[in-house]
């Protein structure tokens, strides 16, 4: 499956649950002094979320252009050393304001990736907030309670910054197979390339200023999955940089050093390239 038919069957497959597609906002966030650059899917509806501003539509679908360089989520010293981060990637999201909450956007989530991403069951870690009992007995209608592990908020509890709304989380994780880490000790033990947390579900709650944590008005939804992962996972490939996002770079790179692409893709340095290739040109 191409990148462009995976980003086109998550729009479509929240558009016909009545969401309203909305465009990637400018990687420079307009009139947010709190970041740089944008870093999820939920920076341009930050004061739907807040109450602040009304949109005609309570929910949103969305493909969103972000970038994790510095501030609280930061993927830069990671990139090129991991099969998975970037500093510029491609957030698919689905969003709710104040509409429906925890079990639409687990059953929305479930259902999209074992029915229309055909995800192997067995193959789907559940991780959710130490104490969100609600979150736990939600995914137990499809998971067993052994692959629904909880974790303390460095995992689990989101926020987008130092301030603005957040909340505690729910993730999946596919394991990649015990040929990347046949000892891997688990998700929240170990940071290897084997499970790979495909998708982020945010049950947003709290706004958090300088002055202290405020309850939002209503509870609402922030997810998050990224297209770069989602693809290599359903081309079957164990890395992002085996996708077809980003084999005319690395055909690129591999031209100008004289090398084959699969040494190319190996060598560190050309991930680097390739990842802050990306970066460049969306940024410019
Ligand atoms: N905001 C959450 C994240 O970035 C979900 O989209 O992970």
């Amino acid at each position: 499956m191409l990148s462009s038919e995976i980003r086109s069957l998550f729009i479509r497959y929240f558009k016909e649950r009545e969401h309203t597609e909305v465009p990637s906002s400018p990687l420079v966030p307009q009139g947010d002094p709190s970041l740089i650059c944008t870093n999820a899917g939920m920076v341009q509806f930050k004061s739907t979320f807040l109450g602040e501003e009304k949109r005609p539509y309570v929910r949103a679908v969305s493909s969103q252009k972000c970038m994790r360089a510095g501030g609280k989520h930061n993927d830069l010293d990671q990139v090129g050393k991991t099969a998975r981060h970037h500093t510029f990637f491609e957030m698919l999201g689905n969003f709710s304001f104040g509409d429906y909450f925890k079990k639409e956007a687990i059953s929305f989530a479930w259902e999209l990736v074992t029915d229309v991403f055909h995800l192997q069951k067995e193959r789907l870690w559940i991780t959710v907030y130490q104490d969100d009992d609600e979150a736990e007995s939600l995914w137990k209608r499809y998971m067993p309670k052994e692959r629904i592990l909880r974790l303390g908020a460095k995992d689990n509890f989101w926020q987008m910054g130092e301030t603005g709304p957040c909340g505690p989380c729910s993730e999946i994780f596919i394991d990649q197979g015990e040929t990347l880490h046949a000892n891997c000790p688990g998700i929240g033990f170990c940071d290897c390339d084997r499970y790979i947390e495909i998708w982020n579900l945010v049950f947003m709650q709290y706004n958090k200023s300088l002055a202290g944590t405020t309850s939002l008005p209503n509870p609402s939804i922030d997810t998050g999955m990224g297209l770069e992962r989602m693809t290599a996972v359903c081309q079957g490939v164990t890395s992002n940089y085996k996708t077809d996002l980003f084999a005319p770079i690395f055909g690129a790179i591999a031209q100008s050093i004289g090398r084959s692409i699969d040494e190319t893709i190996d060598m560190m340095p050309a991930r680097v390239v390739a990842d802050h290739l990306r970066a460049m040109t969306f940024l410019i």
